[in-house]
């Protein structure tokens, strides 16, 4: 039997140190040891008898008078077969950088032979400052494997880059890095669409919705870390692309429906995510309309039939397996019944949407429709519930 895994996670002084709690969980369910080092700071947000809870295993935080081990940063770095700070602020990365070692976990750090993996927290404007950027690519010339910060609205008020990435996605990367990735995808071809379209009024007018591809983006990760060969037919969106990931970028649905096109017939799986228009104008104006002289035309903007991307591939299905997506403001199991069917789809994911439940959020409550039943899934963050998508849709290729 494959000898079991460590990782020693070390969590630094900020507020996300509390998701270092759910990246331990995680580590610990794909079967990993975790080793828990902290910064004095990180001791002020989460205490360390909470991750002694996690892992039934000491917690250390500083060099003296913790126990009989007289050299614990070089026994802590022995332990491990990779170094994950998560989070790291922009003052460990600082140091990191510099080689200081004047705490337990930088110490071992320096002291690390393994692989050392961080994924940066921090305020928009200490993330972006230029002494932060020099500060992780230095590290990344080293050797350093550094998880992106997302962007988004930030614990101190100020919306950006910043954000710890989601625990999901630095914990799919660990298990990349440590080579214990599920890999259950290997060799298969999955295209997904994602985003909203946009369809021109004029040069600078068009119409389009709330879709900010994230759904769609972490299906896409999610499949890459298991082993598939992931394309993305993407809409205008602003999210990142997952690495290993090709992105076919489009703007209006007839674009996105001309590349699906192409990669459809070489996918296994098509996953349809985006949110697609489903009129467009039925002519772009050459230019600009004015408000006052053709104040009658954008009145009287004629509307024109999008081809529906899902149904008119899929009613030529051979080998894939079709997945869409139905987000419902109402009857929402009933509605994405009659999706399932009037797509020839296997699966539905469905969801429901108004009453301040709007696209573009970080998670969701899902149900999964599919020919032999539904499934609920409750609200979790969508990198979660983009593996809890993929194993239902093995599942339904397994029964096929
Ligand atoms: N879809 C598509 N092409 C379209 C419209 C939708 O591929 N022109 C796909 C979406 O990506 C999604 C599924 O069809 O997977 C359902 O999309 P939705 O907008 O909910 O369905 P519609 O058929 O547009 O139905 P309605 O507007 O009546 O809800």
């Amino acid at each position: 039997m494959e000898q079991q895994k460590t990782v020693l996670l070390g969590v630094t002084g900020c507020i996300a140190a509390y998701k270092a709690c759910e990246i331990l969980r995680l580590l610990q369910k794909a079967g990993v040891r975790v080793r828990v080092v902290m910064t004095e700071a990180a001791t002020k947000f989460v205490g360390p008898s909470t991750f002694e809870g996690l892992t039934h295993e000491r917690v250390l935080s500083s060099f003296f008078g913790e126990g009989d081990d007289p050299i614990p940063h070089i026994n802590l770095a022995h332990e491990a077969d990779l170094f994950l700070i998560a989070p790291c602020t922009a003052n460990t990365l600082a140091k990191l950088a510099m080689g200081v070692a004047d705490n337990l976990l930088t110490s071992a750090a320096l002291a690390c032979t393994a692989p050392v993996m961080v994924a940066p927290a921090a305020n928009v404007n200490m993330y972006c400052h230029p002494a932060t950027q020099a500060n992780i690519q230095t590290l990344r010339d080293r050797g350093v494997k550094v998880i992106e910060a997302d962007s988004g609205y930030l614990a101190c008020g100020d919306e950006g880059k910043g954000r710890l990435a989601e625990p999901q996605e630095i914990v799919d990367e660990v298990l990349r890095q440590l080579g214990v990735a599920k890999g259950d995808m290997q060799g298969m071809k999955v295209m997904i669409t994602a985003g909203p379209t946009i369809e021109p009024i004029d040069p600078v007018r068009y119409i389009t919705n709330f879709s900010s591809g994230k759904t769609g983006y972490s299906l896409a990760n999610a499949a890459a870390r298991r082993g598939a060969d992931v394309t993305i037919v993407s809409g205008p969106v602003a999210v990142d692309a997952p690495v290993g990931v090709k992105v076919v970028r489009v703007q209006t649905a007839q674009q996105m429906f001309e590349a699906s096109e192409r990669e459809f017939p070489n996918a296994d799986i098509a996953i349809f995510a985006a949110a697609v228009a489903d009129m467009r104008p039925a002519d772009c104006a050459p230019n600009k309309l004015k408000k006052r002289l053709d104040a009658e035309a954008l009145k009287a903007i004629k509307l024109a039939e999008n081809p529906d991307i899902i149904a008119s591939l899929a009613s030529g299905k051979t080998k894939q397996t079709v997945v869409g997506f139905a987000a419902e403001t109402q009857d929402v199991i009933e509605n994405a019944r009659i999706k399932l069917e009037a797509k020839n789809a296997d699966l539905i994911i469905a969801n429901q949407v108004g009453n301040g439940r709007a696209f573009g959020t970080d998670g969701n409550e899902i149900w999964l429709v599919g020919k032999e039943g539904t499934e609920h899934v409750p609200f979790m963050m969508k990198p979660e519930l983009a593996n809890i998508v993929l194993d239902k849709i093995l599942q339904i290729r397994a029964c096929n």
